[in-house]
């Protein structure tokens, strides 16, 4: 055999043993990522059938850090299109919206546990009646909640839970009546907490008390019927409270006492009749506070005494017949200040305070 031939023999052989080694190798790798390949891929699901269309930044496998998806059928726990989310776990961005015509009574915590990276997460217009302990799968990156419009009414102990890089919780526009203790835990990084406009009419003593970082609560449009020094334990860190639009009565001695770093305080639209002397006890850095629409009749000669930050106070629309020297006399310098505000109307406020009023505007 001429040597040349035999070379060309082996070189074939070796090119071929090389090729079936190579092809077994793939073949290997096919199954280590069948999960992730023989699946659908999230931003192009294909099946007919599918109730659900996920929009995306860009769609190849792996490739999205972005995407809306539409829910237009009743998704269930089940459902393999949870499984389809295996494709994209890059995601950053994720939005749920649920069409008239869709429905999806939970947050799909099996999807989410897939997403490592994903740092915002919104779901709007489901019919979610309970969140579930740890529903957000303990993601270490996410860094803003948004649940606006799901219907939700219950919120179990440790829904919002082990959550350590989360910022923003958004819960308005639900139907939420009853705040527990534990259900806002491992949390350290949470600055804002928005449950305005829902139906809260229980709030259990210490319900945030482990919110040590929150700056921001919103409880307005509730059904708060009382609040107590007990409610807002913990909230060391608290500069933004808005409690407008409850059914408040009164504000007793050292309601605030837990929050000394309130700064904006706001109290409109209530039917307080009664304000303690201490109430306002401890707010030393308070700087805006505000209780119109309410029926106070009277203000006692101490209620402004814990609060000599006050600039911006607005008695409007109450039922105020009397209001002393005596009780304005602690922010009365502050009020001297061109950039305070100092809102009292209607009604016969007694002639002191028209003199205070004059001596304020020279
Ligand atoms: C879609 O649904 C129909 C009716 O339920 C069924 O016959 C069909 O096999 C389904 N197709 C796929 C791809 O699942
Ligand atoms: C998708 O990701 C791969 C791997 O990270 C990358 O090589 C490729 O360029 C990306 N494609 C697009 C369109 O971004
Ligand atoms: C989250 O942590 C809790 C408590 O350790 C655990 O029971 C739960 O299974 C975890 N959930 C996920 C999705 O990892
Ligand atoms: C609000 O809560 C009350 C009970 O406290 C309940 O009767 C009512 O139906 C709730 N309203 C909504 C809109 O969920
Ligand atoms: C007036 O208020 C402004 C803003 O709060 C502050 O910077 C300034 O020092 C105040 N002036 C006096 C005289 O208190």
């Amino acid at each position: 055999m001429p040597s040349n031939l035999l070379l060309l023999f082996l070189v074939c052989t070796a090119f071929m043993v090389h090729d079936v080694s190579a092809r077994a190798r793939k073949d290997k790798d096919r199954k280590k990522n069948s999960n992730s390949r023989n699946a659908e891929n999230l931003c192009e699901i294909q099946d007919p059938n599918r109730t659900i269309d996920c929009f995306c930044d860009k769609v190849e496998y792996q490739n999205a850090s972005d995407t809306t998806c539409w829910i237009f059928n009743e998704l269930q726990q089940d459902d393999a299109v949870w499984d389809y989310f295996r494709t994209q776990t890059n995601l950053e961005k994720l939005k749920f919206n649920i069409r008239p015509d869709g429905n999806l009574r939970f947050v799909p915590t099996r999807a989410l546990s897939r997403l490592k990276r994903l740092l915002e997460l919104k779901i709007q217009y489901a019919n979610i009646a309970e969140l579930t302990p740890y529903a957000f799968a303990n993601l270490s990156s996410l860094q803003e909640i948004t649940m606006t419009r799901n219907q939700i009414i219950d919120l179990k102990p440790h829904s919002f839970s082990r959550l350590p890089s989360l910022t923003q919780i958004t819960l308005d526009e639900n139907r939420i009546a009853e705040l527990r203790r534990d259900v806002f835990v491992g949390l350290p990084e949470l600055k804002k907490l928005y449950i305005d406009r829902n139906n809260v009419s229980v709030l259990h003593d210490r319900a945030f008390s482990h919110l040590r970082s929150l700056e921001e609560l919103e409880l307005n449009t509730n059904q708060l019927p009382v609040v107590t020094r007990e409610t807002f334990a913990g909230l060391k860190s608290l500069k933004i409270l808005n409690l407008q639009e409850n059914r408040l009565r009164m504000l007793g001695d050292y309601t605030f006492s837990e929050t000394p770093n309130l700064v904006e305080l706001s109290v409109d639209r209530n039917v307080i009749q009664y304000i303690s002397e201490r109430a306002f006890e401890g707010l030393s850095r308070l700087s805006r506070l505000t209780l119109s629409e309410n029926r106070l009749t009277a203000l006692g000669s101490d209620v402004l005494t814990g609060v000599p930050n006050i600039r911006f106070l607005d008695l409007r629309d109450n039922a105020l017949r009397t209001l002393t020297f005596d009780t304005v006399n602690p922010i009365m310098e502050n009020l001297r200040n061109v950039t305070s505000y100092f809102l009292v109307e209607g009604q016969s406020v007694i002639f002191r305070i028209a003199v205070l009023s004059v001596s304020v505007l020279t």
